[in-house]
């Protein structure tokens, strides 16, 4: 496995660069999606969903992806993986999405899922959304990473 952590510490010291380098945190949030899916090779589809403002119930809306063509581009928050993870505000990872009655198909391929919201000022904003075409994919240093990723997201949208 030290291989695979070595990757993941590439790709934080890139997770910095791109932050630094990202004007917006629309464009961060783009540079992640194309970063993560590029050098994580069990992340196969990775995308945000962002809460639609204004919108009520409140809607989760596709924003930046990389990976197959979806039709999940708006999700309420009482569906999906997607909704468990924004009306909780907390990390979802499903090892086996085919057991998970929550579970909303996006591909036949895809195994396994993680969630992580983004908050702005201790609110959900949104989140990010990794599928694999691999169970169980999402270990503790995966989640560590995502969320990692989502607290640079969190961070640009408070100061914008
Ligand atoms: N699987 C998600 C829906 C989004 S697609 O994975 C891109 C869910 O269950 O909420």
């Amino acid at each position: 496995m030290a291989t695979v952590n070595m990757q993941k510490e590439v790709v934080r010291k890139e997770l910095e660069r791109l932050d630094s380098e990202s004007r917006t945190a629309d464009e961060l949030m783009k540079g992640i999606t194309l970063l993560l899916n590029q050098q994580m090779l069990n992340y196969n589809w990775v995308g945000f969903y962002m809460l639609e403002a204004g919108t009520e119930p409140p809607v989760l809306v596709l924003g930046h992806y990389q990976g197959a063509m979806t039709p999940h581009v708006r999700i309420p928050l009482n569906e999906g993986i997607c909704g468990a993870a924004a009306s909780t505000g907390e990390t979802v990872v499903v090892d086996d999405v085919n057991s998970d009655p929550r579970y909303l198909s996006c591909s036949l391929e895809t195994k396994s899922e993680i969630v992580v919201p983004v908050f702005v000022r201790g609110q959900v904003a949104g989140e990010l959304d990794i599928d694999s075409h691999f169970p169980a994919a999402f270990g503790a240093d995966d989640r560590a990473l995502v969320e990692y990723c989502a607290q640079l997201v969190s961070k640009r949208l408070e100061n914008e």
